[in-house]
């Protein structure tokens, strides 16, 4: 197991560069599955859940090359030789469960372990069903595996009771070679969304209305190949913009598209941090004393649940009180209690967060408890007086590549140690 050690550090200066988003491109290589084409998906880092993903897809018999290099991917879904999943981390990793309406579409089948929920809540896949279930499929569990199997899909109306990302998705996935229109209301519209459908399009679905709250996607018989670059990572981008903000820093961040973080640009731009669109992308720096904010997370549009963590390491240095408000997943503050023992003022009322700004956080030993979590703590380890642990770090690896690397590129004084 490894740790990260991080000291104190006064401003981040410089670029960097913001990879591949890692929720766009687990959807797309899942979606793979549902052509016999080459698919060349560009732009992905090899991060532990991408290798968790081309373990699972292997497994069905699909060819993968990997150039971890050149960040590309060749999935080969020729025909796979079995469509029953035995593999071991599958029920580990949320996204394994996107198999399930590329299988059922191509197929009419797939057995698979129920992904388990995490720290941040029970996480079903509820709606996920009800999308299949609506389509003409049956489900059957029964020892944490679930079976799904249909003689043809076909294109039904699917209300969505909450803009699920992965039911948006994976439903969006199985209409794709279902018989007839398919039309999901109330979908998710997150920018990872819009990136499966342009896949999609490109191999030759049929799809519209990706990114509102209306997806329409009518079934078509046979699908191609494609090359594909995945979208750049608007969480990692929000991430080192906290960076910039909590440090008192001035850094540039390269491959960021303005339009996925509006959100948190405005978030930003109201406790005193300029964002400014140049050429090379987007420059980050604090202008001034950090002030309180009022945050709510909610689905795109809205605040992205996925920069809570960060945002609240923030807020534990403004001058004032802030509060955050979780309204997406169930139990997402456990960042909270690390932050806590580094000095900040945090009071937790179920889905509601105050924080109390400190005068300065000081370094302790605390440990990652999911991706987002530890990402926060980094951010306040840079701020905090003396040295900081983290540990448990594979929690972070899941979602950013090489983030001790680009930080200390940055000027961050970060090490990873064997943790003994
Ligand atoms: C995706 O998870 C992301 N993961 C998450 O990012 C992100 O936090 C989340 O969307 C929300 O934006 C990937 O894309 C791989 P949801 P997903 O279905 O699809 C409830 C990260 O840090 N729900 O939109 O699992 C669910 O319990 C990760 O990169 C049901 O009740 O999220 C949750 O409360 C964390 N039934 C809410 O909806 C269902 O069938 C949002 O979940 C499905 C979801």
């Amino acid at each position: 197991m490894e740790k990260f050690v991080i000291r104190h550090t006064d401003s981040l200066q410089g670029t960097v560069r913001i990879s591949g988003a890692k929720n766009a491109a687990l959807p797309i290589l899942a979606a793979c599955l549902l052509t016999s084409e080459p698919c060349y998906i560009e732009n992905v880092p090899p991060l532990t859940d991408v290798i968790y993903m081309l373990e699972m897809l292997k497994g069905f018999g699909a060819e993968v090359a990997y150039d971890k290099e050149k960040e590309s991917i060749c999935i080969h879904a020729k025909e796979l030789t079995t469509l029953e999943s035995s593999y071991e981390k599958a029920d580990k990793m949320r996204a394994s469960f996107l198999v399930a309406g590329p299988l059922i579409s191509r197929y009419g089948q797939a057995k698979l372990p129920l992904p388990g929920g995490c720290q941040i809540g029970s996480r079903p896949v509820d709606l996920h069903l009800k999308g299949f279930h609506c389509m003409g499929a049956k489900s059957r569990q029964e020892h944490g595996v679930i079976d799904l199997t249909t003689k043809k899909l076909k294109g039904a109306t699917i209300y969505l009771d909450f803009p699920s990302v992965g039911a948006t998705e994976n439903i969006m996935m199985a209409a794709v070679l279902a018989k007839g229109k398919t039309i999901i209301e109330n979908a998710a519209a997150e920018p990872e969304i819009i990136d499966l459908a342009e896949f999609l399009r490109e191999i030759g679905a049929d799809i519209q209305g990706d990114g509102t709250d209306t997806v329409e996607i009518t079934g078509v018989k046979e699908l191609e190949g494609t090359t594909h670059s995945v979208i750049p990572d608007r969480i990692e981008a929000g991430t080192f913009m906290v960076g910039a903000a909590i440090t008192g820093g001035d850094i540039v961040l390269e491959n960021v598209r303005e339009e996925h973080l509006k959100p948190v640009i405005a978030k930003l731009a109201e406790c005193n941090v300029k964002i400014e669109a140049i050429p090379q992308g987007l420059h980050v720096y604090r202008k001034g004393k950090l002030q309180p904010l009022q945050l709510k997370t909610m689905p795109f549009p809205g605040f992205p649940t996925d920069m809570q963590a960060q945002f609240m390491s923030l807020m534990t240095l403004a001058k004032g009180t802030s509060m955050i408000t979780e309204t997406v997943f169930e139990n997402r503050f456990i960042h909270a209690g690390e932050l806590q023992r580094m000095g900040a003022d945090i009071r937790i009322d179920s889905r509601n967060a105050v924080i109390e700004g400190v005068e300065e956080l000081t370094g302790s030993k605390v440990r990652a408890t999911d991706l987002r979590a530890g990402a926060a703590l980094i951010l306040s380890a840079l701020a905090a007086k003396g040295e900081t642990e983290i540990g448990e770090i594979h929690h972070i690896e899941r979602g950013y590549y090489k983030i001790d690397e680009k930080l200390r590129a940055l000027g961050a004084d970060i090490e990873r140690k064997e943790e003994v």
